[in-house]
């Protein structure tokens, strides 16, 4: 029995919007493992950079990339630029993603809709179509995307657009799943329930977080920290080598089904 992780030492990852939040706990997990690690931003702050220069000066391989994933060429460009600084790609984590805004229907515009799904939906289907060449050179490998409690449920008002954008990553990851196995290539997601990062700073009051955290079970919000564990499991091939199309909720009881 391989030690829990172990193999993924010496990987090749990318885990995209990675300078704060959920990525860069899953990036740094990924480098504490001895993995190979590109680290990535919007471009819009140093974090991605500084991050990958801490955890390199912990005796880690670390890089970052930069990329406004509202621009499908720039999410070509970032993974381009992560395979060539690692050598090539194991595992890619589509993480990059916000709500951008809560907005009902009636003030929903054109140029809104365009940018809710370029940046959730379009540029993960652009990742896993770059990725795909250097995936398959490496023999196969593993995507693990980024969806959210809210593709089920709907979320709260003014958040359609974001939740249908995760509702349609999470079917993308069943369908590519079952087109990429033959390549061996494991395709599953994880979906965080309500996560205390700067996302709800930005999109949800202090009134509706505690709320929330009351009626979840566990009796708390989650942590960027809670959702590594999944990102980790799913990555690794001696842990889930036979688990694809799969989403792990990690949500703290907040949706039981
Ligand atoms: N927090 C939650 O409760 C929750 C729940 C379900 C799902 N999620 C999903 O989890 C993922 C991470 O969220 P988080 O809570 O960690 O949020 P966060 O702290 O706001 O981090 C978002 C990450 O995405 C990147 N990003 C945002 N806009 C981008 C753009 N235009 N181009 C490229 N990268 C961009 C950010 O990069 P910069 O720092 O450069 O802006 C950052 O690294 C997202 O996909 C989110 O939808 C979050």
């Amino acid at each position: 029995m391989t030690l829990l992780g172990e193999d993924l030492r010496g990987k090749r990852v990318l885990v995209t919007g990675s300078s704060r939040g959920i990525g860069a706990a899953v990036g740094t997990a990924f480098a504490s493992l001895g993995a190979r690690v590109a680290l990535h931003g919007s471009g819009g702050s140093d974090a991605a950079a500084k991050l990958a220069l801490a955890l390199t000066a912990g005796g880690t391989e670390v890089y970052a990339v930069t990329g406004d994933f509202r621009d499908p060429r720039a999410v070509e460009s970032a993974v381009d630029a992560a395979v060539q600084a690692l050598g090539g790609l194991d595992i890619l984590v589509n993480n990059a993603g916000t709500m951008v805004g809560r907005v009902p229907l009636e003030r929903i515009g054109d140029d809104f809709l365009d940018e809710v799904i370029d940046l959730n939906l379009r540029s993960v289907v652009v990742a896993c179509r770059r990725a795909l060449p250097a995936l398959r050179a490496a023999g196969g490998g593993a995507i693990v995307n980024t969806v959210s409690i809210s593709a089920r449920t709907g979320g709260s008002p003014g958040s359609s657009i974001y939740s249908a954008s995760k509702a349609f990553v999470s079917t993308f990851t069943r369908s590519l799943a079952a087109e990429l196995a033959p390549d061996r290539i494991r395709v599953n997601a994880v979906s965080p329930g309500t996560i205390d990062t700067d996302f709800h700073q930005r999109y949800s009051s202090p009134e509706k977080l505690a709320a929330t955290a009351a009626r979840i079970p566990l009796g708390r919000l989650g942590t960027a920290e809670d959702c590594v564990g999944a990102y980790l499991f799913l990555a690794s091939d001696a842990l889930s080598g036979y688990i694809t199309g799969q989403v792990i909720e990690v949500n703290g009881g907040q949706l039981m089904a």
